[in-house]
């Protein structure tokens, strides 16, 4: 279990926090969604909740984290990083400009955890396997689009089979296929008991992958709920967040008087058969 609590973040050298008072608690095997507008506070909040802030980066954390019981404050750098990856919307960020092939970018995260070569090679190949990455494992990281970049990036993190994963935008460059793929990799490390939270724009993704929303603005979470109840609320419109098709659909049927239940049941039963 992944815990922040009372998290109220400034940055070093700024005089105001960015983030007041949040709480957040990622069971095992939950994966939680992180929406808001722009500035909100999603990515910092990414930022404190994997301990790179402050631990990292610097400025000033009220509150605590706590991975698993033990409080990260404690941690060293290599020890919270074998506990909670992080990975970010720009994949250039994140590569570590050292390996000359895909196949050893993605090698690098679990080979640096110090696992034996055969144990390495395994994981490597099972994570571009799940993002199906096959053709590209001779190929120069530098040299590969953004959409192919973020998928590297995003097996990199599965390849070190964490307990917790925090992802900020995770999707950001990737087009409906990629998209797809990183939802059903996230899923399944759900089912293997690790933990997520998830920062999108993408509400879609979220929706269907994702147990609870989170909703920040301006540094607090506003609402915390099952992810229908979140994505059906009115009120997420007045954030600047848009709500899944599904979502968008049932509204817009429920506004010319229509029941979306009635719907799916015309649909079940055939429509014009
Ligand atoms: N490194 C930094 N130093 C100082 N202030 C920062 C830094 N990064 C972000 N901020 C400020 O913190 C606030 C929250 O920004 P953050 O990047 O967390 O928002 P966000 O919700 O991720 O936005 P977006 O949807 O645009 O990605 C903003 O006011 C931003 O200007
Ligand atoms: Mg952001």
């Amino acid at each position: 279990m992944l815990e922040l609590t009372g998290a109220t973040y400034r940055y070093a050298g700024y005089a105001r926090p960015v983030l007041h008072g949040v709480d957040l608690r990622l069971d095992d095997g939950e994966i939680v969604g992180l929406v808001g507008p722009n500035e909100a506070g999603k990515s910092t909040l990414c930022l404190v909740a994997s301990g790179l802030a402050p631990a990292s980066i610097g400025g000033d954390l009220k509150g605590t984290l706590t991975l698993d019981g033990t409080p990260a404050a404690g941690l060293k750098t290599h020890e919270l990083a074998a506990r909670v990856v992080v990975g970010f919307q720009n994949p250039n960020t994140q590569r570590s400009g050292i390996a000359a092939t895909v196949f050893e970018e993605i090698a690098l995260g679990p080979m640096n955890l110090g696992l034996a070569v055969e144990e390495t090679v395994a994981r490597t190949r099972e994570a571009i396997a799940r993002l199906h990455l096959e053709s590209l494992i001779e190929r120069d990281p530098q040299r590969l689009s953004g959409g192919q970049a973020q998928l590297v990036g995003i097996a990199s993190l599965l390849a070190m089979r964490p307990r917790h994963v925090i992802l900020d935008e995770p999707t950001a460059q990737l087009d409906p296929a990629g998209t797809r793929l990183v939802g059903e990799a996230l899923r399944a490390l759900a089912e293997a008991g690790t933990s997520l939270l998830i920062a999108e724009h993408k509400t879609d993704l979220l929706d269907e992958v994702c147990g609870r929303i989170l909703v920040i603005d301006g540094g607090r979470i506003v609402m915390d709920g099952p992810t229908a109840t979140v994505f059906d609320d009115p009120r997420l419109h007045d954030l600047g967040v848009e709500p899944p098709a599904r979502a968008r659909l049932a509204r817009a049927l429920a506004d010319r008087g229509v029941e979306p239940a009635a719907v799916t049941a015309a649909l079940a039963q055939g429509l014009g058969a």
